[in-house]
């Protein structure tokens, strides 16, 4: 039987080769706190665009399941939203203008509350949204938006 025999040697620098390999923990480096600041913003932009589009569905009369996938990404925006605010991305911190007030990293248990209940209210839209609870889904709209609100209020700079 033929039996390709590789050199001693070329085993060894395979192996050699493999070991120098980085692990992709290795290669993922932290964003700066611009890049976290443009993803926040870019991401909050979208909330908005999201939450429209659910609004003007259910003026159109749309079904709630219609718009399921909407909320289910609000929902999940809404549990990251917290991490994208780490310290050092204030105002003057970093090279972008930002609304987040300095109470984001003052005042943290409360900001983390206010995200929390959002994310509470973004929950219930997205059960309500797959349980095609449409009357439910249009009573849970103004609950989201009073979450964006409250934390505006306190956390974001008027424009
Ligand atoms: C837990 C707090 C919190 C919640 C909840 C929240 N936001 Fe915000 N939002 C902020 C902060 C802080 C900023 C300022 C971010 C910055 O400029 O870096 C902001 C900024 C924004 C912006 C401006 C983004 C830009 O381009 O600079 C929009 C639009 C926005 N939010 C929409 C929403 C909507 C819509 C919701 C609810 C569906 C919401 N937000 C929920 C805290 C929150």
């Amino acid at each position: 039987m033929f039996m390709p025999k590789l050199p001693l040697v070329s085993l060894l620098l395979l192996l050699a080769a493999a070991l120098a390999l980085p692990s992709f923990a290795d290669t993922v480096s932290a964003p700066s706190a611009e890049q976290i600041v443009a993803a926040r913003q870019a991401s909050l932009d979208m909330s908005v665009i999201t939450f429209s589009g659910m609004q003007n569905a259910m003026k159109n009369g749309d079904e709630a399941k219609k718009v399921s996938y909407f909320a289910k990404a609000l929902a999940r925006w809404a549990k990251v939203l917290p991490t994208l605010f780490p310290p050092g991305t204030g105002a003057g911190q970093q090279p972008l203008p930002t609304a987040a007030l300095p109470d984001v990293w003052s005042n943290r248990a409360e900001f983390e509350q206010r995200a929390a209940d959002y994310a509470a209210a973004t929950d219930k839209l997205s059960a309500l949204a797959q349980a095609n609870d449409t009357a439910g889904f249009t009573a849970q709209l103004p609950e989201v938006k009073k979450a964006c609100d409250a934390c505006h209020k306190d956390f974001k700079q008027r424009d």
